[in-house]
């Protein structure tokens, strides 16, 4: 089946040539002349696991191409698809929707048989309509543009896997009373192996799916994405709140988890105490979810949102302040190394880490930083080029007087108490994601130090 995927980012490239994986004639289009280059020779700008032998798979086979000629897309499919960003605007916070009502307003005019557009970008809710009223008024006379929702649930370090093996698949409609539309089916045929793998046609006749099926109204089908992304946010944030109180009181957050999360009501995954969440949806989705709530008259139901975030950014803080404390009231004249830099392990993102951030926090106190990290060092670079960068974690840690774990690469994890202290100066550990065996680093006579650990 032929499709072309507009936008060639961590959504729409993984998404392009996951579909190519299915078996489809895939288009991915994007502006950026740059990255469209480096994917035509199979090469991933960014670093996902499983993703570059994919890409690479897929544009031998002659699968997938990729073009910065939206003019192609028409020619190519009637099946599209939106993984364009939508990034937070300056001032209002709320998410800026300009990528993705381009594509439709570039696509719409072009089109000369009857189309859908089946958006996958997190998107303010309301915006799939519009985007319908647009296509309406764009599109020649005689030709439609159905506009479908199907909100992307991936994460990073799993994009793959999430996209092939997704825990449900939920699409939005315009009118979901009407019977199967004509974009419905498409997307049907499409994600064929997804949703009907294994079923016989008498299964498929009684609507049963090999993956979970939620057909619904536009509206809903956008909020369930930012639903579910709060939802995550509020939990993580939930057992950092949770962790000043087992600061103050000597408690250990780390077994109180391990007991709340037995209740399968509440259950153990994310409730990983420490940094906290970055990355480029979790703190940019809250508060975009906040401003839309803002605009449609809700904005009482979200403020719980607020203090989300709020707790979030304090962790940050309260790591620096654990690092001035442990070093005696001061940074100046201190070497500190910080393990990690990507907001979270098998990933090279570092936007909004909290890694990243604290590392620039204790620098701007007059600590001497070494930062290490296994993928996302150039991304660092970029950004905060006055930092220190070592090549490896032991040359991060040489001459260290304090050893921060910042993000819970398994390397980390796995790093030799014994050979940190070999070339360290300090015997100071701080562990910013409760992920190191505490006992290993006290025995090599480490002074171990977590968030959310009073004892
Ligand atoms: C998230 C959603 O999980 C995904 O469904 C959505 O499509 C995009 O946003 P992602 O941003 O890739 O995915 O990362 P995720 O694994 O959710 O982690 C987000 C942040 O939360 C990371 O910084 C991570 O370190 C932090 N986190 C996660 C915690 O602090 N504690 C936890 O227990 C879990």
């Amino acid at each position: 089946m032929r499709m072309a995927v507009f936008g060639t980012g961590y959504l729409g490239a993984t998404h392009a040539a996951c579909m190519a994986e299915l078996g489809h004639d895939v288009l991915g289009i994007d502006v950026d002349e740059a990255k469209i280059a480096r994917l035509a020779a199979g090469e991933v700008p960014f670093f996902e696991p499983g993703l570059p032998e994919l890409l690479r798979r897929t544009v031998d086979s002659g699968l997938l191409r990729f073009t910065t000629d939206y003019g192609e897309a028409a020619e190519h499919a009637e099946l599209f698809f939106i993984g364009v960003g939508t990034p937070q605007r300056k001032g209002d916070f709320a998410a800026d929707t300009t990528y993705v009502e381009a594509v439709v307003r570039e696509l719409a005019p072009t089109l000369t048989r009857n189309s859908a557009i089946v958006g996958k970008s997190t998107v303010p809710v309301g915006t799939a309509a519009r985007l319908q009223e647009l296509a309406d008024e764009l599109t020649p006379d005689g030709v439609t543009l159905e506009v479908l929702w199907n909100p992307e649930f991936l994460r990073e370090g799993f994009a793959v896997k999430d996209t092939l093996e997704p825990d449900r698949v939920v699409i939005g409609l315009s009118d979901p009373e009407s019977g199967p539309t004509f974009g419905q089916n498409l997307l049907y045929e499409a994600y064929e192996s997804i949703l009907f793998k294994g079923m016989t046609p008498e299964q498929r006749d009684a609507g049963e799916t090999a993956t979970p099926l939620i057909v619904t109204d536009l509206a809903t089908a956008e909020l369930v994405k930012v639903s579910a992304n709060a939802f995550l946010a509020t939990k993580i944030s939930f057992i950092n709140a949770v962790s000043e109180v087992c600061e103050a009181a000597g408690a250990d957050v780390t077994v109180l988890a391990d007991a709340i999360g037995m209740d399968p009501r509440i259950g153990r995954r994310f409730l990983g105490a420490g940094l906290g969440f970055g990355g480029g949806c979790l703190p940019k989705d809250i508060r975009a979810f906040m401003a839309r709530a803002g605009e449609l008259g809700a904005d009482q139901a979200l403020t719980f949102l607020r203090e989300v975030d709020a707790i979030n950014m304090r962790r940050r803080e309260k790591m620096v302040q654990l690092a001035v404390d442990t070093m005696g009231g001061s940074l100046i004249g201190t070497t500190v190394a910080v393990l990690g830099a990507a907001f979270k392990p098998d990933s090279d993102d570092v936007r909004d880490s909290p890694a990243l951030n604290i590392a620039g926090m204790l620098s701007l106190k007059g600590a001497q930083v070494m930062v290490y990290d296994p993928q996302a060092l150039d991304n660092c670079r970029r950004l905060y080029p006055t930092l220190g960068y070592a090549d490896s974690a032991l040359g991060a840690c040489t001459g260290a007087d304090m050893v921060i774990v910042a993000t819970e690469w398994k390397e980390f994890i796995g790093l030799d108490p014994a050979s940190v202290a070999e070339v360290a100066r300090g015997r100071h550990v701080l562990d910013g994601r409760n992920c190191l065996p505490r006992e290993a680093w006290e025995s090599a006579g480490f002074d171990y130090r977590a968030l959310g650990r009073g004892r």
